[in-house]
């Protein structure tokens, strides 16, 4: 197969027609503020006429069998592949993020259809044993029905696929709503679905700004069974509240405020490694960002020299440009957040080791703070930036305490190389994923979500299939 010839699709794709509506917005390029784009901006009526597609297509989607929807799906991710250099510099233009970034995150978010294709076949149900000698039990799953997905601009392909892949090789149909930021990445991977084969109305996008009516469409209109989001917690919950008139299945991938412990044992040039990894992915736009670098006292000094350093050495500007490795930030009010947390670090007595700059525009320096006070905002929220803030430890427990000391329980991160305080510690930290000694956790094979109010659910690995399945248990009689 040849790479498809132009992927920059701008309407959006209803019951497998591709629907422009009445207006446009823009999409603009974070790193020069040109505009990529118009794109189809549609409204709470064609969100109904979406999830009304998708309840047709779902009535003879849901009786194939999961070997045809897994050839469709492993179809959908060999032209994704085929098309990444496409897709990679479309990525890089809507959301800013350097372009080895946006070929790493295609194979990441690929991964998901790959590994779903396979998942599907293996949704096995149980017999059980019956206390009654007559009857006997038996389990089967079933996909749910029509799934909502929410995604958002961070990761503008994999959040994507890591919920759309398992709700397809599930049996459920989609209508899915990009980011208004993201749009691009997503109508090409639609464009693409629609090349594997898959029928129409099984996977819907729909573009549109007006990001609250839509997801209350989503979240509210009766034939939608499951509503699947990825943002911010404060979204996560109006979302939640809204889904509960109609009881729907609700995941949820939420924000973080990740602790990245290091201990005196550690390898501090394995942990400086770690750091940057955990913190300047995505110029810090993650949830699983690195937000707290907790470092204990007798190490502090040489950490900080080390970090600082190695954050000096990266090199910031438009991710279109090969060794770029720190991109800009989304929008201006990404870059507020991140100029509000540093002012009110330094206030409160954090010194600045490296950055603390607008270089130009929505690029902002690499940061190193050290010594930042537990008070400040930066430990109570996510920074969403390039800022490493500092701050000291003197003995386990106090670790633990700091660590868990936020309402947010995504991502955890430590070095040790006590084995005994591997354990110890990663059995007492408050979150869903815990790095030892490693500054990434994301892979297709692992399940991710977050504990307290960093979401419900899990997607990726067997889990990820399961949030997409009812299960239904059958009770034969009279035998
Ligand atoms: C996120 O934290 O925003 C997603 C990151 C990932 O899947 O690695």
């Amino acid at each position: 197969m040849k790479a498809t010839n132009n992927l920059l699709i701008t309407e959006s794709l209803i019951d497998g027609k591709w629907i422009s509506g009445k207006k446009t917005f823009d999409v603009n390029n974070p790193a020069n503020g040109k505009t990529v784009a118009k794109v189809a901006d549609l409204t709470v009526s064609e969100a109904k006429q979406a999830i009304k597609a998708a309840n047709i297509a779902w009535k003879k989607w849901k009786d194939t069998t999961a070997a045809e929807r897994a050839d469709l799906l492993y179809a959908w991710y060999s032209l994704i592949i085929q098309n990444k250099d496409q897709i990679a510099e479309i990525m890089t233009l809507e959301c800013g993020k350097p372009i080895t970034e946006s070929y790493n995150e295609i194979t990441y978010g690929a991964s998901f259809i790959s590994w779903f294709s396979e998942e599907g076949k293996r949704s096995y149900g149980d017999t059980i044993p019956s206390s009654n000698p007559t009857n006997r039990i038996v389990t089967i799953k079933q996909g749910i029905g029509v799934v909502a997905a929410i995604t958002p601009w961070n990761f503008p392909l994999a959040m994507i696929t890591r919920k759309v892949a398992p709700a397809l090789a599930a049996g459920c149909t989609v209508v899915l709503r990009p980011a208004s930021e993201t749009p691009l990445t997503a109508l090409a991977l639609g464009k693409l679905a629609q090349e594997a084969g898959f029928p129409k109305g099984v996977l819907n996008i729909i573009t549109g700004k007006d990001s609250s009516g839509i997801g209350k469409e989503l979240s509210t209109n009766p034939l939608v069974r499951k509503i699947s989001f990825t943002g911010s917690t404060k979204v996560g919950r109006i979302l939640m509240s809204q889904a509960a008139d109609t009881i729907k299945k609700v995941s949820l991938e939420l924000g973080g405020n990740a602790p990245f412990i290091v201990f005196d044992n550690a390898n501090i040039d394995e942990a400086v490694k770690g750091a940057l990894i955990a913190k300047f992915r995505n110029s810090g736009q993650t949830c699983v960002a690195a937000n707290r670098f907790l470092i204990q006292d007798s190490i502090f000094e040489e950490f900080t020299k080390k970090l600082t350093i190695a954050v000096s050495k990266l090199k910031t500007g438009d991710g279109l440009k090969k060794d770029v490795q720190v991109g800009p930030l989304i929008n201006k009010s990404g870059l507020e957040k991140v100029q509000e947390h540093l002012k009110d670090a330094t206030e409160g007595g954090a010194k600045i080791q490296i950055g603390g700059h607008v270089i130009k525009d929505l690029f902002f320096e690499p940061t190193v703070l050290s010594d930042v006070s537990t008070q400040s905002l930066i430990a109570r929220e996510e920074t969403f930036g390039p800022v490493v803030s500092l701050f000291r430890f003197k003995n386990e427990k106090e670790a633990i305490e700091l660590a868990n000391n936020t309402e947010f329980g995504l991502a955890a991160y430590f070095y040790s190389q006590d084995i005994h305080r591997c354990w110890r510690v990663a059995e007492q930290i408050e979150s869903g994923m815990v790095g030892i000694n490693t500054g990434m956790v994301s892979t297709a094979s692992a399940p991710f979500g977050g504990i307290k109010q960093s979401g419900i659910g899990r997607e990726g690995s067997k889990h990820g299939l399961d949030e997409f399945m009812e299960i239904k248990y059958l009770s034969f009689g009279g035998n």
